[in-house]
């Protein structure tokens, strides 16, 4: 079964995309791309849709609530290239997003209670690019308002090609039980394919997930901590290709350091018009939000956690990786 990497916003960038899908993720999201930022030209947005060499196949999300701005940013997000073929194999719909920030736009998890404007900002996507269009939503907003199979109606009526469905309530944040007698419920009446997503931790998990008939596991805030989940997950599958062998914490940071320096070397270049924070400070960053999850657990990690904080150049970040390379 094939097994892919949520979209989590601050989080899933190219680099961190690049370390899952070398860890066996199928395929990844981006960030969700606010549609309104882009239709009005804001142009540190679109650093949100670069992709780097190496990664597994990407998937735009897009966020908004009006179908001009989604157009546009459709079609944007099409004709963005590799230079060897379209850039993204999937745009994707967020009616999912539980930020009051997000909500208060009538994005988001706001339109779980709209099918119908689901339903027009699919097709005004599906209208506008050539690559599959997918939604990614809940399952209503909450206990006892299960809309979901409304949304999956409004999803294929637009033409879209999949859905994937965080098997929570609105209401529920990210947090609280699965609801998986629901997904299971929606599988069966949907012919859109179904990928099922809420707090994959363990094999176990994957397994109670996939017997709703799901046709693929979306992994998100777990493989933060351990992007290696993917072949850990796909280690019980004997079709696997996904290397078996994780790395050590230390291994997997500086692993992922080297695509973070890669990385914005290529924001560097690309856009120098831009304001793109210059090495030190954006290691610095990228160590606080990601390098310290990979020692949780470790004996001393509070206190490794943080040195990583108080990081401010890639040499001190180099240092501190290295007291922990033993
Ligand atoms: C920090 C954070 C950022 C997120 N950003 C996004 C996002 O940009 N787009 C989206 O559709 N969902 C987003 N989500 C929701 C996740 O994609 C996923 O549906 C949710 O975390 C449940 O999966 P998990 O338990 O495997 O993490 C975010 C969740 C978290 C915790």
């Amino acid at each position: 079964m094939k097994i892919v990497l949520a979209p989590l916003a601050e989080f899933t960038d190219a680099p961190f995309r690049r370390l899952c899908g070398e860890f066996g993720a199928d395929c990844t999201y981006t960030e969700m791309v606010s549609a309104a930022a882009l239709f009005h030209g804001h142009h540190p947005t679109r650093h949100l849709m670069e992709t780097m060499p190496g990664e597994v196949p990407v998937a735009c999300q897009l966020f908004g609530a009006n179908e001009d701005e989604i157009a546009y940013s459709a079609r944007e997000a099409t004709n963005l290239s590799n230079g060897d073929g379209p850039r993204f194999c999937e745009l994707n719909l967020n009616a999912g997003c539980p930020m009051p920030r997000i909500m208060r736009s009538g994005a988001g998890a706001k339109l779980v209670t709209n099918p119908e404007l689901v339903y027009r900002l699919l097709k005004a996507m599906v209208d506008n690019t050539n690559l599959p269009v997918t939604l990614k939503t809940r399952l209503g907003p909450r206990h006892g308002e299960n809309v979901v199979c409304e949304l999956a109606d409004a999803a294929e009526r637009a033409g879209a090609k999949g859905l994937i469905v965080h098997a929570r309530y609105t209401s529920q944040m990210h947090g609280g039980p699965l609801d998986l007698e629901a997904l299971a419920n929606l599988v069966g009446r949907t012919r859109l394919p179904v990928i099922g997503n809420g707090s994959i931790k363990t094999v176990a998990d994957a397994a109670e997930m996939a017997a709703t008939g799901v046709s693929a596991i979306m992994v998100g805030r777990s493989a933060l901590r351990d992007p290696a989940i993917f072949a850990r997950l796909k280690g019980q599958d004997p079709d696997s290709s996904a290397p078996s062998q994780a790395l050590s914490p230390y291994e997997t940071a500086v692993r992922h350091l080297g695509y973070i320096i890669e990385f914005r070397q290529m924001l560097a270049s690309k856009f120098p018009e831009d304001h793109i924070l210059d090495e030190d400070m954006f290691v610095a960053l990228k160590a606080r939000t990601h390098l310290f999850r990979y020692f949780s657990g470790v004996p001393g990690a509070a206190a490794l956690r943080k040195r990583f904080n108080a990081v401010r150049t890639r040499a001190e970040l180099m240092d501190v990786l290295a007291t922990t390379a033993g």
